[in-house]
């Protein structure tokens, strides 16, 4: 997989607010990259120098290994927070009026709007549309000139839990197709469902970044009980354990890297002991991301 996006020591300073400090990224081909942070962490800010919309305090990134040129930001559909359609005019003319703008072809837009799902509204005026059909149809602007990546901004913010359903199945529907795609979020919960890697960044720094799917490896925990007394004594005596909490009437072992509930299971079956209940838990990302941020001050 190649490089679609490296970041090098991105900065941006506002005055005294460090908005962006010392970032280093890499996007890969065909990733859905999450850049998820609380509010104010720089988010918006790193996306609009990656735009060209913001110019860096200092730093420097390169777009398929090549200096940011305005042909090459061609290649890159975002939406960032506020798009601007003409109220009174259809979803469909403003498609039109965009793809002029972008010099980009009408044909295009057919396609554009099958994706988002607005073609049976395409002709209705624009002020007549839910938030989410606003978003897709921002969306469906972005894709108009079919970019190799597309960012998205907060894509779900505001939206109820149906159209928050709805932008994340485009989403996917559209990294499906091969594009990367590159989306910055608040919400741990929207990273983990549509993201493939992450960043985390804290007061503009990075803190974290990895694959969604290692999220919670060594982080195993096991939930387990058995009709045995002094069931705490003979846990800890087992290899994989590495600390011991009783809560909720059963013990949660949180196992050491490279054991899992199997082993504890047959540790102690083979002292006689059969678990009523054994679950294994991987931390959730909830945990992680709270964790990595109280981690660094
Ligand atoms: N134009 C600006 N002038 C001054 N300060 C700014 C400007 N834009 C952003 N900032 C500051 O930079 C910091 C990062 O803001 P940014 O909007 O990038 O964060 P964010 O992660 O996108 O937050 P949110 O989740 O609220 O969208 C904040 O402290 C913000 O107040
Ligand atoms: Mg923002």
């Amino acid at each position: 997989m190649s490089a679609v996006l490296s970041i090098q020591g991105l900065t941006k300073h506002f005055g005294k607010i460090k908005a962006v400090n010392d970032l280093y990224l890499e996007v890969r081909s065909g990733q859905v990259f999450g850049v998820l942070g609380p509010n104010g962490s720089g988010k918006t800010t790193t996306l609009g120098m990656l735009m060209g919309v913001t110019n860096p305090t200092s730093g420097s990134f390169t777009w398929f290994g090549e200096e940011p040129t305005p042909a090459l930001r061609r290649k890159i559909g975002a939406v960032l927070e506020h798009p601007i359609f003409y109220p009174y005019l259809s979803g469909q003319r403003n498609l039109e009026l965009n793809a002029m703008i972008k010099q980009c072809p009408v044909e295009n837009i057919p396609r554009v709007l099958e994706l988002v799902e607005l073609t049976d509204r395409k002709d209705d005026k624009y002020k007549t549309y839910s938030l989410g059909m606003k978003q897709r149809l921002a969306i469906a602007s972005a894709l108009l000139n079919d970019p190799t990546v597309l960012i998205l901004d907060e894509p779900t913010n505001g939206l109820d839990p149906m159209g928050i359903a709805e932008i994340r199945s485009i989403i996917r529907k559209i990294a499906a197709q091969g594009k990367t795609i590159i989306l910055a979020s608040h919400l741990l919960d929207e990273v983990q469902k549509v993201c493939t890697h992450f960043a985390v960044l804290k007061k503009g720094s990075l803190v974290h970044t990895g694959p969604v799917a290692d999220v919670g490896q060594g982080e195993v925990i096991v939930e387990v009980n058995a009709a045995k007394g002094n069931l705490q004594d003979v846990l800890l005596q087992f290899q994989g354990c590495a600390s011991i909490v009783h809560e909720n009437e059963s013990y949660q072992v949180l196992m050491r890297e490279g054991f899992h509930g199997d082993d504890l299971n047959r540790f102690l079956f083979e002292r006689g002991i059969v678990a009523t209940h054994l679950v294994t838990r991987k931390k959730s990302l909830e945990q992680q991301f709270l964790e990595i941020l109280s981690e660094h001050h």
